[in-house]
Order: structure tokens, then C-alpha cells, then sequence
């Protein structure tokens, strides 16, 4: 079964192309496989039916280091996504939507395409990744997501706080981390910095791992490195249990005694 990991703000531009591509690079880097040899063990999909990240992994091109599907339109595939063959970890970008419903006890995603694709995915998933920006203005829409969204669904969840510039000075990262443990939401050590190369990777058609290797590029990539690491997503899956023989359980005995 893959590890289906959804990227999910109901806020716009926090981050969730930028982080289901590049997570998926990085894990693609460690886990090997490329799509062209079959049975990538990384796959993007994407729920954004304008989202960028197909047209950013078009012009990747063929050197695009893990699967990559546009499925907006494929509630059966969504809702499959844990069984796609092969797949160790699924990422899924998720579009910004602008509305939930009242806050009356009922499904706050609605009605509509984006909403089924969403529950889809959402029925599938192993855990959610939660991006902010270290910005006030993106705190309600946040726990609009958390509250509303993923805590009722019982996913584990993370928040990641990305686009961080260290030259505008820490307060507003300090304000947002305590905003995040204020809510009793757990949240990323790891801090995912504003590179100009992240903005501009998706026209250039480079995923992080593609980046080149002067000193900032590589802090650039170290950020996304180190969150896949804290987010366990090299994990080692586990072994296939073998079935127990009378001698396996003795022998176990002896070694244990
Ligand atoms: N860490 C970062 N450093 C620099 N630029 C960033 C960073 N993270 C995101 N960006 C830029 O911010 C913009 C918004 O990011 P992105 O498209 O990933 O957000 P999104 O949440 O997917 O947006 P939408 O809700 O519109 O789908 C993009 O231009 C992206 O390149
Ligand atoms: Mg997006």
C-alpha cells in the first residue's frame, strides 16, 4: 500500500504545488526508480484542474524524476490511490478553494467536482500536509482546513511553515509558530525559506533536485531534504510477514533467552 500524503490550504499561493512537487523529487531522489525504467515508487497527482504543477512538470519534461498524473476528473482513481501499483508514496496537490459551507455540522467542502475530487483523495489518505506562510493573513483559511477539514476526517496532519524570507527578520516567523502550537497543531521544525529559484522553478522547468550545485541552490534543496527526513518519508517499508514454522518460534526462543 503507498502512502498517499495530501497538501492541503484552502488558502491560495501558500505553497502546495511547491511542496508536492519538490517533496516528490526529493523522495524520488532517495527511493530511486525512474518513471521510464516503470514502477515508479513516486507519484505527484493533481487535483488542481488549473493547477501549475502539470504545466511545471511539462516542462520538466523527461527528466521529471517521479510519476507525475493530472486526475481532477478521476474520482474511482482518487479514491485508488493507495493501490497504484508499485507506488511506495503518493503526493497530492490540492487546489486552493475559496468557500466552505456554513459551519453547520454538515460537509464544509460542498458540492461540485472540486469537492468529490477532494473527498476522493482525502477518504485515501495516510496524512495531510498542512503549508503556511509566515503571514497573519493566512491564519483563518489555515484553521479553517484543520478544524473543519482534516480533524474531522481523524488524519494525521503537520503544518509546514514555507516561503520564509530570513531578510524580513524573524517576527512574523515567531508569530506564526506560536499561532500553529497555540492551536495545539503540530508543526514542521523544519522551515522551508524563500529561494527565487523556487519561484522561478516551475517556468524553468527544474524540480529541486535539478537544481545546480553553487551554495544557494543547495540550501534551496537542503530545506525540502530536510522535511522529507523529519516527515519520514524514506521510511523503509515493512517487510512482508513470513509465515511462522514451529523451528522459526523455537529458534526465536533460543535467541531471546
Ligand atoms: N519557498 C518558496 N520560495 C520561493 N517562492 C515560493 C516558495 N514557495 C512558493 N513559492 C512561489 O509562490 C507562488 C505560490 O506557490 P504555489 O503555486 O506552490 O502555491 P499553491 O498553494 O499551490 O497555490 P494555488 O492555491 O494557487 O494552487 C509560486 O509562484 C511559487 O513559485
Ligand atoms: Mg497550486
Amino acid at each position: 500500500m503507498a502512502h498517499v500524503h495530501v497538501i492541503l490550504n484552502q488558502k491560495g499561493g501558500v505553497g502546495k504545488s511547491t511542496l508536492a512537487v519538490n517533496l516528490a523529487a526529493v523522495t524520488a531522489d532517495v527511493l530511486g526508480g525512474a518513471p521510464d525504467a516503470g514502477q515508479p515508487p513516486v507519484v505527484a497527482v493533481s487535483i488542481d484542474p488549473q493547477g501549475s504543477a502539470v504545466w511545471w512538470s511539462e516542462r520538466v519534461g523527461d527528466g521529471l524524476p517521479f510519476d507525475f498524473v493530472q486526475a481532477h476528473d478521476d474520482l474511482a482513481g482518487l479514491a485508488a490511490l493507495s493501490r497504484i501499483p508499485s507506488a511506495q508514496h503518493v503526493f497530492v496537490d490540492t487546489p486552493g478553494w475559496l468557500d466552505l459551507a456554513e459551519d453547520d455540522g454538515a460537509d464544509p467542502l460542498g458540492k461540485g467536482a472540486a469537492a468529490d475530487a477532494l473527498r476522493a483523495v482525502l477518504s485515501n489518505a495516510t496524512d495531510v500536509i498542512v503549508p503556511v506562510e509566515p503571514e497573519p493573513l493566512g491564519f483563518q483559511p489555515t484553521q479553517r482546513t484543520v478544524e473543519r477539514v482534516v480533524k474531522p476526517r481523524g488524519l494525521p496532519f503537520r503544518v509546514v511553515i514555507n516561503n520564509w524570507d530570513p531578510r524580513d527578520g524573524k517576527a512574523d516567523l515567531e508569530q506564526t509558530r506560536a499561532f500553529v502550537e497555540g492551536q495545539g497543531w503540530p508543526l514542521a521544525r523544519t522551515v522551508v525559506r524563500h529561494y527565487k529559484l523556487h519561484t522561478r522553478a516551475s517556468a524553468d522547468g527544474l524540480v529541486v533536485t535539478q537544481y545546480g550545485a553553487n551554495r544557494v541552490a543547495l540550501q534551496a534543496r537542503e530545506d525540502f531534504f530536510r522535511l522529507a527526513l523529519e516527515v519520514g518519508l524514506a521510511a523503509i517499508p515493512k517487510p512482508a510477514r513470513k509465515p511462522r514454522t514451529k523451528n522459526a518460534k523455537n529458534a526465536k526462543k533460543k535467541v531471546t533467552a
